[in-house]
């Protein structure tokens, strides 16, 4: 099943949050002006030498990483569904003067264009709260490793769909997500930025707008690991990293969470390790 319905509900959704989010974010334009990253070593390392790379950054959100890797030396494009996250993202990248092309558009749309006007890049790439959204990962996976170039890379960092599985108190709540199962949000995308206080915040993080509620409901779609690779090798690319981490980058997933240097958040003492974060580079033979 398509599921555009849903994926469209979910633009609205991201639409009401990304005013609040960016109230939390400080000085961010003067923060990337001076030089600064909002990426994390993580994808840094999956992503390897970007100089003189044509990269598109899908789900781009609000811009600042599509900005630090336009830094690292790649012409940059950014796609992202959210009309208002891709309006903050032009005013980014117009008020610190780093060169990006975004485009609202949703994933599924602009890479079937993309695939027909035979578009090439030497990097695909995409991060931190991604595939949870993507309704179909066959058609994803398939328009990826279209519009790479031969030896091109696809880079995805994200949160593990183990994490998925706890509920507040860190009980086991949930089957490991499979089959891109749709999950209702009723209180759909939330303040996750104020909750992680800092971690997603590398400019300073600001109070900003408290008290955030979403008016319009957001849908989950449930999918595996497993589910995540078997699309990317179904698509041709040959997997060559599949890394697992015990912390996730930046963001407070759930309450109780240590923040250990880096602002790699973990899961509180008493709880044994868990996968909560995965990377993946895979290659375009
Ligand atoms: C958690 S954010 C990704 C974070 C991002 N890496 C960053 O740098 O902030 C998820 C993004 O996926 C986008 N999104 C959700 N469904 C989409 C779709 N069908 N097509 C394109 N973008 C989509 C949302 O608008 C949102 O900006």
């Amino acid at each position: 099943m398509d599921h555009k319905d849903l994926r469209e509900q979910n633009r609205l959704s991201w639409n009401a949050v990304v005013e609040t989010h960016a109230s939390h974010r400080g000085e961010l334009a003067g923060f990337l002006r001076g030089g600064g990253s909002t990426l994390f070593p993580e994808e840094r390392a999956l992503l390897g030498d970007l100089g003189g790379k044509t990269l598109v950054h899908l789900q781009c959100n609000s811009g600042g990483d599509t900005l630090s890797l336009a830094l690292l030396g790649a012409t940059v494009t950014g796609v992202d569904i959210s009309d208002e996250a891709i309006l903050y993202a032009r005013r980014l990248s117009s008020e610190t003067g780093i060169p990006a092309n975004f485009v609202r558009a949703d994933v599924y749309d602009w890479l079937g264009e993309a695939v027909r006007e035979e578009r090439r890049f030497d990097v695909v790439f995409s991060s931190y709260g991604v595939i949870c959204w993507l309704s179909d990962l066959g058609a994803w996976a398939r328009g990826i490793a279209a519009i790479l170039k031969r030896s091109g890379r696809f880079v995805l960092v994200d949160f593990h769909p183990a994490a998925e599985m706890f509920d507040e108190q860190w009980n086991r709540a949930r089957a490991y997500p499979s089959g891109g199962e749709p999950r209702l949000l009723r209180e759909g995308v939330g303040d996750y930025v104020a909750e992680s206080g800092g971690g997603l915040t590398p400019a300073g993080f600001e109070e900003g707008v408290r008290g955030f509620e979403n008016p319009h409901r957001s849908h989950l779609f449930r999918w595996g690991l497993g589910e995540v690779v078997t699309a990317l090798a179904g698509a041709g690319l040959r997997i060559v990293v599949l890394e697992e981490y015990p912390f996730s980058n930046g963001e407070r997933l759930l309450p109780g969470m240590r923040e250990l240097p880096g602002r790699r958040m973990f899961p509180p003492e008493n709880v044994p390790a868990v996968p909560l974060m995965y990377g993946i580079s895979a290659e375009k033979s």
